[in-house]
């Protein structure tokens, strides 16, 4: 009897590279990693070692230079296939904020929940609650320039929570935070992760608290991966 086939990875990178420069930037080298449903993932490592490539090439904002990208059984998704990802599974927190100047806190959340049910009043109610939760529901109706960065950090990710993700892929959530905000924003994602069918998480940080807390760690280094904690075998496409 043939053995079942093993369940796919949510996300696989099978030995991924991205480079700028026609080759002379080396931001992600021949990366292979498996990211499985319901895991809570730290990323860590030095400034410039390829932490933010690596989250921009697993929600299909960056294409890989050479290897292969797959989203569950999707080997190498069309632009139009991310693009229904990222409205449906896929939530992202940049590290830059990416939040629209020109739309305030509140619509910067809504237009994340374009892709699901409900109408405007059910996105303006739930995006409320969602800068609730983050604490700045006060701050709702002003636009980006016109908040902290602390805000700006948390009406991302709010914006990355609006589409009820499966994922989140998170770059630095807990940068520009005092310190007990960043805790109310770790024990936020970890209560996500935890809840009902339980959110898998990919989290950029430099926090230790944070790291320490993660079921597994991946150490870029160079754009290399030097430490990876996981126990489960990386998952690979049938050939
Ligand atoms: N669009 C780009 N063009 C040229 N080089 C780039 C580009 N994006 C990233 N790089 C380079 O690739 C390397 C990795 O960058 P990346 O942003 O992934 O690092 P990082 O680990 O996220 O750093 P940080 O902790 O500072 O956010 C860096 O040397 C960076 O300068
Ligand atoms: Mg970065």
């Amino acid at each position: 009897m043939m053995p079942a086939a093993a369940a796919p990875a949510l996300l696989h990178l099978e030995r991924v590279s991205r480079t700028y420069d026609g080759g002379r930037i080396v931001a992600l080298r021949d990366v292979t990693l498996s990211i499985h449903l319901g895991e809570f993932i730290a990323v860590h490592g030095q400034s410039g070692s390829g932490k933010s490539t690596l989250i921009n090439l697993l929600s299909g904002i960056e294409i890989p230079t050479s290897g292969v990208v797959s989203f569950e059984h999707l080997v190498s998704p069309s632009a139009a296939a991310w693009t229904a990802l990222r409205g449906r599974r896929i939530g992202i927190v940049f590290q830059d904020f990416n939040l629209l100047p020109t739309l305030t806190a509140a619509e910067n959340v809504e237009i994340s929940m374009f892709g699901q049910p409900g109408g405007a009043a059910v996105r303006r109610g739930r995006a409320l609650a969602l800068l609730e939760d983050m604490g700045i529901a006060h701050r709702s109706g002003l636009r980006p320039q016109e908040l902290s960065g602390g805000e700006r950090r948390r009406a991302g990710i709010a914006r990355g929570l609006a589409n009820r993700p499966e994922i989140l892929l998170a770059d630095e959530p807990t940068s520009n935070l005092d310190s007990a905000t960043g805790q109310a924003i770790i024990d936020l994602l970890f209560d996500l992760h935890q809840r009902g069918h339980g959110m898998t998480m990919v989290i950029v940080s430099h926090d230790p608290a944070l790291i320490a807390r993660c079921s597994r760690r991946i150490r870029l280094l160079d754009g290399a991966i030097v430490e990876d904690t996981s126990t489960v075998p990386a998952w690979r496409p049938a050939a």
